[in-house]
């Protein structure tokens, strides 16, 4: 039984294969954290709730908000007396702020329920058992509902919250956050994931000080500036060692994940929907959902909180059939041609592919409306026959007649105001009337709050797929919200926009599946703005980065592999000098980058220099002899180029230890240097290993005995490279 209940004490404990987390109802209903770490046998006592500390019971009364600022609530609500971060602000029907909730009943189901409207993780009866505890607000009349679900195998711990507004009375949500940890001062350190477009969630790790720290995203998607995970770290975790406390957001708008640290020392943790810009009308009747967060806890260090974070998303959150497939090598036009081309050369492109053995040809930006530079035609989902004479139809027949399948590119979120579907509807996008709206790459947002507005873009969007044999949609976004105005919501519902629109691009993505259920669905947001565990319930993969730079993607891919699984990354080759940094990379050290994630091509092959060509099917069958290893086993990651020195290095191991493979990166070259130890993870300590080099191309078995024991406790030696340099080392139980 993984979630249990102690009558005596009345403290329920959720246990997974390592780890525990408990939490105890004190007499007067409060829920209070009392414990979340490795797992323990026995229930533990109610100390951690501190009610025998000042103030005492007694004095509790007279020193009410004393005790509420210091209590380890589990879902701490605002306006009473806990001054520390809240997670739920309410006001009633005369705007008054305040909310206390008292323990009601309780629920365990085995399994779990979906929500409404919202990507959810999932699981049957054996994999998952959820507890719902319900609690109430008696002035207020409000039912909350808390519900924790304990995914055993992956020691993962899901929350999410529900509102039902039971009273006569209409109720205004300022703040609606998905889940707390409060937790005893332990000189914690916070590990954030930040950046920026092309720099996208490079790894950030700083002590928590008194105050709030935290991170967020107002831009109305998750971002690239700051990413919906937050990670609390004892500070000398590692990859191996220390203790862990995770929290990932399945959502794709607003978040903010914060940690205070009071003024008793003591760190609350708390993730959910940004409350800037947010509030929400709770009529009577009616209820509202908040998105889950995934919660991990590792004694084993950051090495251990990947893996279990990558086993859940690909149990539990992915849903695509492509899920547990090779994906289609691709090979894409946009850094190829941009907006210049037509149906011939995009044919030449996919001929050149296919003669490389590249598997799908994908259409990007360009091919509608007048689209011939991006300051128009967003909203005008028709071919520009210009440009494909003979239409969509005949380059898909043509493409398919070199066997390769076809992609295309949408950016149904937006409009152009140098649009028809602008001339005809100024209204659908998102601006403030009488206010010029702020633009960015010349577009702006269009309203999915409406369901209108989505029909027309979906319908639109419909047709085009249906025109064709079309197998892949890679769904971009390319600005942020701003200027908030609705015409369908009126003041008191003003500040529902942000989630309205993300549940309105969660319905489109939806139905999108529901009538192309075999299509493969790439979700992109200037690169890699939304790359989050929400977008991931709808595409099994996502454009990491619009920086193809091998070395700029070693930091942005170590930083989103560290939570999301290698199978998720939209990692392409592309041509050389960069476009985005300029960089002269090997062409092999491209592919090695690339191999980490779903790979394909960026480039047009008509003009790369001979040997790399060459290169490409030996690169092609690379991916599908490595590809489920990738996508399905243990990663390891063994250096950080950059922490320390200039070379990077990670490594993914079958679960059984039967075969691993390891990448090796030199991004700077030494001179007058040695070969380099690295010792490796995740083998059979008993079993005999053959090791081979794969450099250049070639591959050579590597003279030695090798025992998995040897290979994981003395090492393996690397080669001296040079700069950029790289190579791949199989290693194969015999
Ligand atoms: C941004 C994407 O990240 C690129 O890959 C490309 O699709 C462009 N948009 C097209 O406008």
């Amino acid at each position: 039984m993984s979630v249990q209940f102690e009558e005596r004490r009345k403290i329920f404990k959720l246990d997974t294969a390592h780890t525990t987390y408990m939490m105890g109802i004190t007499n007067e209903g409060y829920l209070g954290h009392l414990y979340y770490g490795d797992r323990v046998k026995h229930f533990c006592g109610d100390e951690a709730l501190r009610l025998a500390e000042y103030p005492g019971p007694a004095a509790r009364e007279r020193e009410k908000q004393a005790f509420l600022s210091v209590f380890p609530f589990e879902y701490p609500t605002g306006g009473v007396g806990d001054y520390r971060e809240s997670c739920l602000n309410v006001r009633n029907a005369k705007g008054q702020n305040g909310c206390e909730l008292w323990f009601d009943s309780y629920e365990i189901m085995e399994g779990k329920p979906g929500l409404e409207g919202l990507p959810a993780s999932f699981g049957n009866e054996k994999e998952v058992t959820t507890l719902k505890v319900v609690m109430k607000d008696p002035v207020l009349k409000l039912r909350v509902e808390l519900f924790y679900s304990a995914f055993e195998t992956e020691d993962v711990i899901t929350r999410n919250v529900i509102l039902r507004n039971e009273g006569n009375e209409p109720l205004t949500v300022d703040r609606v956050l998905s889940a707390a940890l409060d937790m005893d001062d332990q000189s914690l350190e916070m590990l954030t994931l930040n950046g920026a477009w092309a720099r996208e969630r490079h790894i950030q790790r700083r002590r928590i000080g008194y105050g709030k720290q935290s991170v967020g995203s107002i831009r109305g998607v998750s971002s690239p500036q700051e990413h919906p995970f937050l990670a609390l770290l004892s500070p000398s975790a590692d990859q191996k060692h220390g203790d862990v406390y995770a929290m990932n957001f399945v959502y794709s708008g607003n978040f903010l994940a914060e940690t205070h640290k009071e003024h008793m020392g003591n760190v609350r943790m708390v993730m959910g929907i940004h409350p800037e810009g947010f509030s929400w009308a709770l009529e009577p009747g009616a209820a509202f959902t908040a998105p889950e967060v995934v919660m991990t806890f590792s004694s084993e260090g950051l090495g251990k909180m990947t893996r279990s974070y990558h086993d859940f998303f690909r149990k539990h959150l992915i849903r695509s059939p492509y899920k547990d497939l090779d994906r289609p090598i691709l090979i894409n036009n946009w850094e190829a041609t941009y907006f210049n081309f037509d149906a011939d050369k995009l044919l030449g492109i996919a001929k050149d592919a296919a003669a490389c053995g590249i598997e799908m040809f994908v259409m990007d930006d360009g091919w509608f409306g007048r689209r011939d530079s991006d300051n128009c035609a967003l909203g005008d989902w028709v071919v520009n026959e210009e440009k494909l004479s003979g239409g969509l139809k005949k380059l898909v027949d043509g493409v398919k007649a070199l066997g390769m399948k076809f992609g295309i590119w949408f950016e149904p979120e937006m409009i152009s105001e140098d649009s028809d579907l602008y001339r005809a509807h100024p209204d659908y996008a998102i601006q403030i009337p009488g206010r010029r709206p702020t633009l960015a790459r010349n577009q702006l947002v269009l309203d999915f709050s409406r369901k209108e507005v989505r029909d027309t873009v979906y319908e639109m969007v419909y047709r085009v797929l249906k025109s064709a044999d079309i197998d892949y949609v890679k769904w971009d976004m390319n600005r942020y919200l701003a200027d908030l105005g609705s015409l369908s919501l009126d003041a008191e519902h003003h500040g529902e926009l942000f989630h309205r629109y993300v549940l309105g691009l969660y319905e489109m993505q939806q139905r999108l599946l529901d009538d192309f259920p075999e299509l493969l669905l790439e979700n992109c947001s200037s690169g890699g703005a939304s790359f989050d565990a929400g977008m991931l319930y709808y595409s099994p993969q996502i454009w990491t980065s619009d920086d193809t730079d091998a070395i700029e993607r070693l930091r942005i891919q170590e930083g989103t592999e560290l939570v999301y699984p290698m199978s998720t990354m939209g990692a392409h080759v592309s041509k050389c000098p960069n476009e985005q940094v300029g960089r002269n990379t090997p062409f092999e050290t491209r592919a090695n980058v690339a191999l980490a994630g779903t790979f394909g091509y960026e480039l047009n092959i008509a003009e790369l220099p001979e040997e790399d060509r060459k290169k490409i099917p030996g690169q092609v069958a690379r991916y599908h002899r490595f590809h489920s290893l990738i996508a399905n086993g243990n990663y390891y990651r063994i250096h950080s180029w950059c922490e320390e020195e200039p070379w990077d290095c990670w490594e993914n191991a079958e679960k059984d230890g039967s075969r691993a493979l390891l990448t090796y990166v030199q991004v700077l070259g030494r001179p007058y240097t040695l070969s380099r130890n690295v010792k490796l993870e995740g083998l059979d300590a008993e079993a005999e290993y053959t090791v081979s080099k794969i450099q250049d191309g070639e591959e050579t078995p590597v003279e030695g005995t090798f025992y998995g024991d040897v290979l994981m406790k003395s090492g393996l030696w690397m080669p001296a490279l040079g700069d950029y340099q790289s190579c791949l080392f199989v290693i194969e139980r015999k």
